[in-house]
C-alpha cells in the first residue's frame, strides 16, 4: 500500500503534484474558476464584510498564508484564528462576515466546536475540508473539498497543499467578483495556479541534496526559521514539520522580531533558515539573517532561482521555481517537508506515527 516507498509520508510527498491538479481541475471549468459546487453566489461573495479563519496546526499554517492572499487580492479584511482560542474567547463576530473552517480529517474537535460557535452567531461557514462526509463537511453551509486523497502520515503534506490551493481559488474568485483585479490579472493567475504540479514535481525530483543536508541536521538543538509576511507563515509550518517527525526542538519567528528577544539564543553553529519567497521583503529578511550569522548561526537560504546572491550570505542554498509570489508558499513548502522527512529518517524515528500525536484530534 505504500507503492514501494519506504513510509506514507515520502508517498504522500510524492503526490502532491497529482493531488494540486486534481483540487484545481475540480473546479476550474474552461479556464474559470466555479464555485457551483461550494455553493457561494456571487452576491454572496460581494457582501462578505469579513473572513474569520479558523483552524489548528498545520491547517493554521494554510490560514496564515491565506490570509495574506485574500486581503491582498480580495481586499477583504481577514483574520486568522486557532481553533482552541476562537471557540473560548466569546468572539465578536460581524454577521456578514464569511467563517472559514480549514481541516483535513474534518473532525478535528477544537474546528468542529468553532464552527459551531460561528453558526450559533448567524455567521456563514465554509469549510475546506478533504474527509468527504466528515463532521465539519456536514455542519458548515458551505464546503470546498480538497481531493488530496486518503492521507495516512500524521505530518500532514498533500492536504496541506491542497488547502492552500482551495484557498488561492477564493481568493481569485472573490477578487474578481468584487472587481479588485481585472480580467488579465485574473487569467495570468489561473495560467500560474496550473503550473504548480510540475514545478513541484521539479523539487521532489531534487531531493537528495536535501536529504544530505537535511542528515546532518540529526544532533541540533535548536533550528530556527525565519521569514516575513507570506514568508512568515512557510516558516511556521516548516518548523512543526521539523518538531512533528524529528523531535529537534525549533522555532519560526517574524523576522523583524529577533532582536526582540530570540536571537539571544543563537549560538555558534545553529542553524538559521531563511525562507526568502517575497521578493519586496528580501533584503530585510538577508539582514537579519546576516544578524544572525554575526553570532555564529549557520544558515540555509531558501529562496527563488535567480536570486543567486544570496550565496554570499548563506553556507546551503535551496532553490525553487519562480512563480507568483501569492502562491510561493506552495513550492517553499516541499523543501521543507523533504527536510523533516530526512532528518527523522536519518534519526530512525518512525517517521509516520511519530510519538505522542494522532492524525485526528478529536479530543479538544
Ligand atoms: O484534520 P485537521 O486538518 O483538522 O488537523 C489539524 C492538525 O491537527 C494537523 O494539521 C496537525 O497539525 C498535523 N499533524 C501537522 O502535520
Amino acid at each position: 500500500e505504500k507503492a514501494g516507498f519506504e513510509h506514507f509520508m515520502i508517498k504522500e510527498i510524492h503526490e502532491q503534484p497529482k493531488a494540486v491538479a486534481d483540487t484545481l481541475n475540480s473546479v476550474l471549468h474552461d479556464g474559470m474558476i466555479d464555485l457551483n459546487d461550494v455553493g457561494l453566489s456571487e452576491e454572496e461573495i460581494r457582501n462578505i464584510s469579513q473572513i474569520y479563519i479558523v483552524a489548528c496546526g498545520s491547517a493554521y499554517h494554510v490560514g496564515m498564508a491565506a490570509q495574506y492572499v485574500l486581503e491582498d487580492l480580495a481586499r477583504i479584511p481577514v483574520r486568522v484564528e486557532l481553533a482552541s482560542e476562537f471557540r473560548y474567547r466569546k468572539p465578536l463576530l460581524d454577521k456578514n462576515g464569511l467563517a472559514i473552517i480549514i481541516s483535513q480529517s474534518g473532525e478535528t474537535a477544537d474546528s468542529l466546536a468553532a464552527l459551531r460557535e460561528a453558526k450559533a452567531k448567524g455567521v456563514r461557514t465554509l469549510g475546506i475540508v478533504n474527509v468527504i462526509g466528515s463532521s465539519i463537511a456536514r455542519e458548515a453551509d458551505n464546503v470546498f473539498y480538497t481531493l488530496a486523497g486518503p492521507e495516512i502520515s500524521v505530518a500532514t503534506t498533500k492536504a496541506y497543499s491542497t488547502q492552500l490551493i482551495a484557498s488561492y481559488l477564493l481568493a481569485i474568485q472573490f477578487a474578481k467578483v468584487r472587481e479588485e483585479i481585472t480580467q488579465e490579472q485574473y487569467d495570468g493567475m489561473i495560467a500560474e495556479l496550473q503550473t504548480l504540479p510540475e514545478k513541484i514535481q521539479k523539487i521532489i525530483d531534487d531531493k537528495e541534496r536535501l536529504q544530505w543536508f537535511a542528515s546532518k541536521q540529526v544532533n541540533a538543538k535548536d533550528i530556527f526559521f525565519i521569514g516575513r509576511g507570506i514568508d512568515y507563515a512557510i516558516s511556521m509550518e516548516g518548523s512543526l514539520k521539523m518538531k512533528e517527525i524529528s523531535y529537534i526542538h525549533s522555532e519560526a519567528y517574524a523576522a523583524g522580531e529577533l532582536k526582540h528577544g530570540t536571537i539571544s539564543l543563537i549560538e555558534d553553529g545553529t542553524l538559521v533558515i531563511g525562507c526568502l519567497t517575497q521578493p519586496n521583503l528580501y533584503e530585510k529578511t538577508v539582514s537579519n539573517m546576516v544578524e544572525c550569522k554575526s553570532r555564529g548561526a549557520y544558515l540555509m537560504g531558501l529562496t527563488t532561482y535567480g536570486n543567486y546572491n544570496i550565496e554570499d550570505t548563506a553556507d546551503f542554498v535551496t532553490y525553487i521555481p519562480k512563480t507568483d509570489p501569492h502562491f510561493a508558499t506552495s513550492l517553499a513548502v516541499v523543501p521543507l517537508q523533504l527536510m523533516g522527512y530526512y532528518a527523522s529518517v536519518a534519526k530512525g524515528l518512525d517517521v509516520d506515527k511519530p510519538r505522542n500525536l494522532a492524525k485526528s484530534v478529536t479530543v479538544e
